[in-house]
């Protein structure tokens, strides 16, 4: 901390770093670490989900307790499992937003603790960008540009990569996210949150052409809208027709929201010319999704990145991953760090993106 700019240049002109990160957005507390942005050294993830579970959704002060509780032996964790010591940690990376304020607050404390007590600086990440990332570490060849779709609990995010830590966004959801909308189905149909994994195995026997749901449709060419899916979902089972199972109400749902998410990306693939498409976030990891970008992705011809679900569900190592390449640009924080529930992710103009 003291001698930040020093201790960066030399590590800029290095090339090279070995970051400990922290993840406590919402309800993971993840620590990891991680080599140069792309080598996962260790990626701990504590989640919390049996607790919420309790209560049918994450409960913020809950969740803030149980950060407070879990975050030090989970860093304790990652760097015994990477084979360290804090001696061997070149910076420090945490998320900083968006989030839950009292659980962001909890890893922001614990690093910038970290950060002042080893000396070394702090790296401030963004949510989101951490989720792009995360394509970094399962894939080390690839390299900007591509276009990332980025579906989790709070966002759908298009983003055009058009280098490291630079970001144009194409189209967003102009109401729910791809994962709050799949956890709302799940309730309607009384299944245990998370309600995403959950109906995306109750559509595994279902008929995905039983229920017709609407198409929703937006100005903005790229822009996602799922509340409109919603309403006819609660219809549909308000009104469940005889012989419509649960199986094939999920099936129809989680169909249609796949290919809204898939016929945008697609669109935007050709339209932007992307040589390569990449996937990100929770909603990563549904089965349906993954088979049908990949589909999609080789008729037309482009490559499809799609990272394993561990890297997909919030975890540390995607944060260091992030933190790797604002350190290189030398975005760091100083003690003064916050937490930021609402951040918006920080895009380049279209024009300087190219
Ligand atoms: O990225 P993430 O772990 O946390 C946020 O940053 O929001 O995403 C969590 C979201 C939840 O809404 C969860 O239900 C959804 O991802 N999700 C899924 C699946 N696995 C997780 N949605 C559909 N199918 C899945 N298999
Ligand atoms: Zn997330």
């Amino acid at each position: 901390m003291r001698h930040d700019r020093e201790q960066v240049k030399i590590l800029q002109e290095r090339g090279h770093a070995t970051l400990l990160s922290i993840e406590t957005s919402c309800d993971e507390t993840s620590a990891a670490v991680v080599r140069d942005g792309r080598i996962i050294l260790s990626n701990i993830i504590s989640s919390q989900i049996a607790t919420h579970a309790l209560y049918g959704g994450v409960v913020p002060e809950i969740a803030s307790r149980q950060h407070v509780g879990q975050v030090d032996p989970v860093v304790d964790q990652a760097l015994t499992e990477a084979g360290m010591t804090f001696q061997d940690i070149d910076a420090l990376a945490v998320t900083v937003g968006p989030g839950l304020v009292g659980a962001l607050l909890t890893g922001i404390c614990s690093a910038k603790a970290l950060a002042y007590g080893l000396d070394v600086p702090l790296v401030p990440v963004h949510h989101i960008e951490g989720h792009v990332c995360a394509n970094y570490l399962a894939f080390p060849e690839l390299k900007p540009p591509f276009l990332c779709l980025v579906a989790s609990g709070g966002h759908s995010h298009l983003i055009w990569v058009c280098d490291f830590g630079r970001y144009t966004l194409l189209g967003r959801t102009l109401d729910d996210a791809a994962g709050e909308a799949f956890d709302k189905a799940a309730r309607v149909l009384s299944l245990p949150y998370p309600g995403g994994p959950a109906l995306d195995r109750l559509a595994q026997a279902g008929d995905a052409d039983a229920l017709p749901l609407p198409k929703a449709r937006t100005q903005g060419r790229y822009d996602y809208s799922f509340s409109g899916l919603k309403t006819a979902l609660v219809t549909a089972v308000r009104n469940r027709k005889p012989g419509l199972r649960d199986a094939d109400i999920a099936a129809s749902f989680q169909k249609a929201v796949v290919d809204a998410l898939v016929e945008k990306a697609m669109l935007a693939a050709q339209e932007q010319k992307a040589p390569a498409i990449a996937l990100a976030g929770g909603v990563a990891s549904n089965s349906l999704l993954r088979a049908t970008l990949s589909r999609r992705a080789a008729d037309l011809g482009i490559g499809c990145y799609i990272p394993p679900p561990v890297l997909c569900t919030d975890n540390a190592a995607m944060i260091g991953s992030a933190g790797f390449y604002r350190l290189m640009e030398g975005d760091l924080a100083g003690l003064d760090l916050n937490a930021m529930p609402s951040l918006p992710l920080n895009v380049t103009s279209p024009t300087k993106c190219g």
